[in-house]
């Protein structure tokens, strides 16, 4: 993880939106030549992969700003959640929204996470929690991605909070999302992974379990929001189905550690969301990689922590985690490739993966993290076309 493989006076080939040849510019252009090639002069500045979001919440109507004074007087997110607000108020806004406004509030915030340098985004559902509203969500995700320049990874998580009408029936509410909504998924609404809750007072070990295997049954990914607040077997769940990913892990057991080095699941570590709840609990990341655990950084953009940028993750990330630049860098593009199986098409400037590139107006990586607090990005192309220059003033639809 802290190896980044720079190349100084480095030159990159692209042809048809894919990665020809890296290497010394020299080199690139003895074996290539430059005639009737378009010249992107990045002198002075870092060319870096894509930037790649392997956890986010996109899709939702609304905003939670209010909340913010709550947290400011003390109240912790799961008291905010208890009287009512949090994920469910999230999921009343979205159940009254139109497709349209749906779609307008999501695309707005994928435009800014386009701009701040990301190329591909994993996005879940579960501000629905019905099964009319959890298709929209996916079908809202699916035409983001097809008229962005962003890919766009869909992951259902029905089993993201109890919903109201089910309230302290957590088990008949696992049944039926999974009778009801998960079963007509691959038919109707094709997703990537399956991702649940699984924290004590919203889905314990038993019924995460439950949800999981069924979505595996139907040939889904695996993914869990796992030890967020307390100790909750969600480590070691990730380990045991075989999951790609266990989120947030500011409290796992070191059985949980050790069964995901053991079996590769890359531990997805969100820095900005313990910040924006105002506490405290922090993943301890360096224990994580020194017991061999594959780290990727993630947003978790949702409207408690409404941070579309990555290049502000790796900041927290440096300074909250005490993870390298280097490290932090990996794991927003290389790792978070693999957090999302896209490990062998982007992450990484080679030969034969997408040309998918960021470049950055700064002298080197390490001030990636160090600028902190404004955008980075001078030149964003997606497949080898540019799709946000900072000469834009904003990204729209491309
Ligand atoms: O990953 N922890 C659960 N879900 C989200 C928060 C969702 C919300 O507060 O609306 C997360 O942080
Ligand atoms: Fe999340």
């Amino acid at each position: 993880m802290s190896e980044l493989g720079i190349i100084r006076d480095g030159a990159v080939y692209i042809r048809h939106g894919m990665i020809e040849a890296v290497g010394d510019t020299a080199a690139v252009l003895k074996s290539h030549g430059s005639r009737g090639v378009e010249r992107i002069d990045a002198s002075g500045k870092v060319v870096m992969p894509g930037l790649v979001d392997p956890h986010t919440h996109l899709v939702f109507s609304g905003s939670r700003e209010s909340e913010l004074q709550l947290k400011i007087k003390g109240k912790t997110y799961k008291e905010i959640m208890a009287e009512g607000g949090g994920i469910l108020q999230t999921v009343a806004s979205t159940r009254a929204a139109s497709q349209d406004e749906l779609l307008n509030q999501s695309a707005k915030r994928l435009a800014r996470m386009l701009e701040h340098g990301s190329t591909t985004i994993e996005a879940k559902s579960g501000y629905g929690l019905d099964r009319r509203t959890e298709f929209r969500i996916i079908e809202t995700m699916k035409r983001l991605d097809r008229e962005f320049s962003v890919d766009i990874v869909p992951t259902f998580m029905g089993a993201h909070a109890v919903p109201p009408e089910f309230s302290g029936r957590a088990d008949e509410y696992i049944q039926f999302i999974i009778d009801e909504v998960l079963i007509d998924l691959p038919s109707t609404h094709p997703v990537r992974f399956c991702d649940v809750f699984c924290e004590k007072g919203v889905f314990d070990f038993g019924q995460s379990r439950k949800m999981l295997l069924a979505a595996k049954a139907l040939g889904l990914g695996l993914k869990v929001h796992a030890d967020e607040f307390e100790h909750s077997g969600g480590a070691e769940l990730a380990a045991e189905v075989g999951a790609i990913s266990a989120d947030h892990l500011a409290r796992p057991s070191d059985d949980g550690i050790m069964g995901m080095a053991r079996k590769q699941v890359v531990g997805v570590l969100l820095p900005c969301t313990p910040f924006s709840s105002m506490t405290a609990d922090y993943p301890d990341a360096r224990r994580l990689i020194e017991l061999g655990v594959p780290i990727a950084l993630a947003t978790d953009l949702n409207p408690n922590c409404w941070n579309p940028s990555m290049q502000f993750t790796i900041t927290m990330a440096c300074y909250n985690m005490r993870m390298s630049p280097e490290e932090a860098i990996v794991a927003a593009t290389m790792n978070a490739a693999a957090a999302i199986g896209r490990e062998k098409t982007i992450g990484s400037i080679e030969q034969s993966k997408a040309a998918d590139i960021v470049i950055m107006e700064v002298p080197s990586h390490e001030h990636i993290p160090y600028q902190m607090g404004t955008n980075l990005c001078s030149l964003v192309l997606k497949g080898g076309k540019a799709v946000f220059s900072a000469g834009d003033y904003r990204a729209e639809c491309f």
